[in-house]
């Protein structure tokens, strides 16, 4: 199902925003002009990924520094605590006339 987000000019480049889509909180960036959503929650302990930062395509989990690459949900790095964890799911965005819609 497709869902309106918000504007293209609501999310500015390089910021992360939670956006919550039918009681589910993604994580939406604008990377280069181009609108990415993954799940917000960490695959380890749940921390939200939008209080953490970012770095060209990679997340940082601000609990125990998880990465994830925002444009495909696929984890770079594991917990500090050393365990193996689960890549993040992705979702679809779409941009028309300056609207962006998320696939949920
Ligand atoms: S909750 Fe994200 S790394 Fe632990």
């Amino acid at each position: 199902m497709e869902v309106k987000i918000g504007k293209l000019s609501d999310f500015t480049e390089g910021k992360m925003q939670k956006v919550i889509v039918n009681g589910k909180d993604l994580l939406v960036v604008n990377i280069g002009g181009t609108i990415y959503s993954i799940d917000d929650l960490c695959t380890h302990e749940e921390c939200s990924l939008a209080d953490g930062f970012i770095r060209g395509e990679v997340v940082t989990c601000p609990c125990h520094l998880a990465q994830f690459n925002v444009k495909t949900g696929k984890k770079v790095a594991n917990p500090a605590t050393g365990v193996n964890i689960a890549d993040e799911s992705s979702f679809k965005v779409k941009v028309e006339n300056n609207e962006v819609f998320v696939e949920v």
